[in-house]
């Protein structure tokens, strides 16, 4: 079995323990792929290429093979620009066969194309949030799925944290379940973080938001011995602590918060590293970008990444850690100008050789991708919001549904 060695934890089945051969196994994927925008290509299959080992087990073993998904947020109403057409066709490429895309998620169609199905073949369900059933997590849509079902696998870490009717309502209905190869690979993983780890355990914050991570940075403070903070919510953490941040975004309401976490991180001798100095321009699109202290941050400039001395502070940190996770760029990565930041901590997580290095998901996991070192870290999260709920010891509706 390779779930990365060893039993899941809490009794969880691994799909290759289930009873699958010639059966209508449905598979709970997370297909929610970037798409562009005017030519609806996805733009990064990583979602789909990760599912690919559970669905060539299941083939290999005569499984009958229902995949559903969600794409989006269409809340509960088809609309055509969410449809899971281009990914049914990327999965038939990269799978080398005919993949049906049922044209609803349950009704006659979606029924007739399930039960069509031979051994062995695969079928794909639209887009599940097309029905209001999936996200209110509605029984009856529940019963209707697993109607389709004797046996269920999710592989969908990414979703885990819903409690949707695909992830958590249908599960009861089904005889057999159990967790597919990327589920029971990031439970392995992920769940070293929650036990005994090697120190010192670093975590490194970063992102738009400070109210996007306040429960995360809480969490934290349990585990770690010390957080390293970068992106615009650091802006609200200097803020917090005197600083003038000029025209920097702040999230003024949650200066108390930050101030609270402050010092509650020194009372439990947790350190936080905050930017020495920030990389500053007058605007996203302006040409000029400048590293000063962030002690002389200039009225009318916006701090848009960490500047070269925070990098340094940040590299030695990361490279004296033994367990480090890693969620949220340090700056506006999309913007090569802003990058600089971000790359660097990808590149001080890929160097660290000794540690266990964990990447959640979401931009992190797109930015450690880019830089081309995703394969020289212990693991990279298919889960954004999942990987942080389960970090902080949630129970995930996904996973808690696969306990026996
Ligand atoms: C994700 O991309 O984080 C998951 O697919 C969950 O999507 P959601 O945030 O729309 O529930």
């Amino acid at each position: 079995m390779s779930a990365g060695g060893g039993k899941l934890p809490g009794g969880i089945k691994h799909v290759e323990q289930l009873p699958v051969e010639g059966k209508r196994t449905f598979v709970r994927v997370d297909f929610n792929v970037p798409l562009d925008k005017q030519t609806r290509q996805i733009t990064d299959d990583t979602r789909i290429v990760a599912t690919l080992p559970t669905i060539k087990h299941l083939i290999e073993r005569g499984a009958r093979i229902v995949l559903g998904s969600h794409l989006g947020r269409p809340d509960g109403q088809v609309k055509p620009e969410y449809s899971l057409e281009p990914v049914a066709a990327r999965l038939a490429e990269l799978l080398g066969i005919d993949v049906v895309l049922a044209d609803e998620p349950v009704g006659d169609g979606a029924r007739k194309v399930v039960s069509d199905l031979r051994d062995g073949q695969v079928a794909l369900l639209e887009n599940l949030r097309y029905n209001p059933g999936e996200e209110a997590n509605d029984d009856g849509f529940a019963r209707t799925l697993a109607s389709y079902a004797d046996v269920y696998v999710n592989d969908a870490f990414g979703t885990a944290h819903r409690a949707h009717a695909s992830t958590a309502g249908m599960v009861k209905y089904v005889a057999d379940k159990g967790a597919g190869y990327v589920m029971a690979k990031e439970i392995d993983i992920l769940s070293r973080l929650l036990g005994e780890v090697d120190k010192p355990y670093v975590a490194v914050l970063g992102g738009a938001k400070v109210s996007d991570k306040i429960e995360v940075l809480d969490a934290l403070l349990e585990r770690v011995d010390a957080i390293a903070i970068g992106g615009a919510m650091a802006n609200t953490f200097l803020e917090a602590q005197g600083k003038s941040v000029g025209k920097s975004k702040v999230e003024k309401d949650k200066l108390p918060n930050a101030r609270n976490f402050l010092r509650r991180a020194s009372e439990k001798k947790v350190t936080i590293h905050l930017p020495v100095d920030v990389v500053v321009a007058s605007g996203l699109d302006a040409e000029a970008a400048t590293p000063v202290s962030v002690d002389a941050i200039p009225t009318d400039a916006m701090a848009l990444d960490i500047g070269p001395a925070t990098v340094e502070v940040y590299r030695k940190v990361l490279s004296a850690a033994r367990t480090v996770f890693w969620n949220g760029p340090m700056g506006v990565f999309e913007k090569p100008r802003f990058a600089a930041g971000t790359l660097a901590v990808a590149r001080a997580l890929a160097d660290n050789r000794l540690a266990l290095t964990v990447v959640g998901g979401g931009d992190s996991a797109a930015a450690i991708t880019q830089a081309g070192l995703a394969d020289k870290v212990t693991h990279v999260s298919t889960g954004g919001g999942a990987s942080l709920e389960f970090i902080q010891g949630i129970d995930l509706p996904g996973i808690a549904a696969l306990r026996p």
